[in-house]
């Protein structure tokens, strides 16, 4: 597929985004208030990286930043259903409250990996939120603080590629 930049359609503009994610920093630091102890913030790169720094700075707790890096796509526009791990911090989560920050949820694959993952290493939560969710799969997912549900369009920008290509359009765009 060639996307030719020309015929993208807006979907999302960066106003749009800006205010989801101040919306859900909210509720995410409500969320939070009755508990003491930090959150991990887990930012699944590389396609999070630009709705996880527009959210942290609306999340009003102590925090730390973890940052993984798995893959499902290779070079295509759909998931292979097979997930490599590419980078993974070591720092221990026994006992920790983790927040898991995605930009899509599209088959579910991804973020059904990375929630076992985590879970082997025996936290006091997990929570999820995710920019985008595309409810095209029934992926059973559920986002504690879900952002856009949308069709099942092939979307692009604000961190989300083809072939790791557009993750720097200051929108989300789709190709009809
Ligand atoms: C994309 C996206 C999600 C995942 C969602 O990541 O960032 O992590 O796919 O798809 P799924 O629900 O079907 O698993 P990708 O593997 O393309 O890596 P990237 O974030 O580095 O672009």
């Amino acid at each position: 597929m060639e996307i030719d930049p020309k015929k993208l359609k807006v979907l999302l503009t960066e106003e749009e985004i800006l205010e989801k994610a101040k919306e859900i920093g909210k509720q995410i630091t409500e969320y939070y208030k009755n508990i003491d102890d930090e959150i991990i913030a887990v930012c699944a790169l590389k396609g999070s990286v630009h709705f996880f720094s527009d959210l942290v700075k609306h999340i009003d707790h102590d925090m730390k930043y973890y940052f993984v890096r798995v893959s499902s796509y290779h070079g295509g526009t759909s998931s292979t259903g097979k997930i490599t791990v590419n980078s993974w911090t070591n720092e221990p989560l026994e006992g920790k409250h983790i927040l898991i920050v995605e930009d899509i949820v599209d088959t579910g694959n991804t973020i059904r990996f990375l929630i076992n993952e985590i879970k082997k290493q025996n936290p006091a939560s997990i929570k999820l939120t995710s920019l985008l969710i595309k409810n095209a799969h029934d992926h059973g997912i559920d986002v504690d603080f879900p952002g856009f549900e949308i069709d099942n369009y092939f979307v692009i920008g604000y961190g989300l590629d083809y072939d790791e290509k557009y993750r720097n359009l200051p929108f989300i765009g789709y190709v009809e």
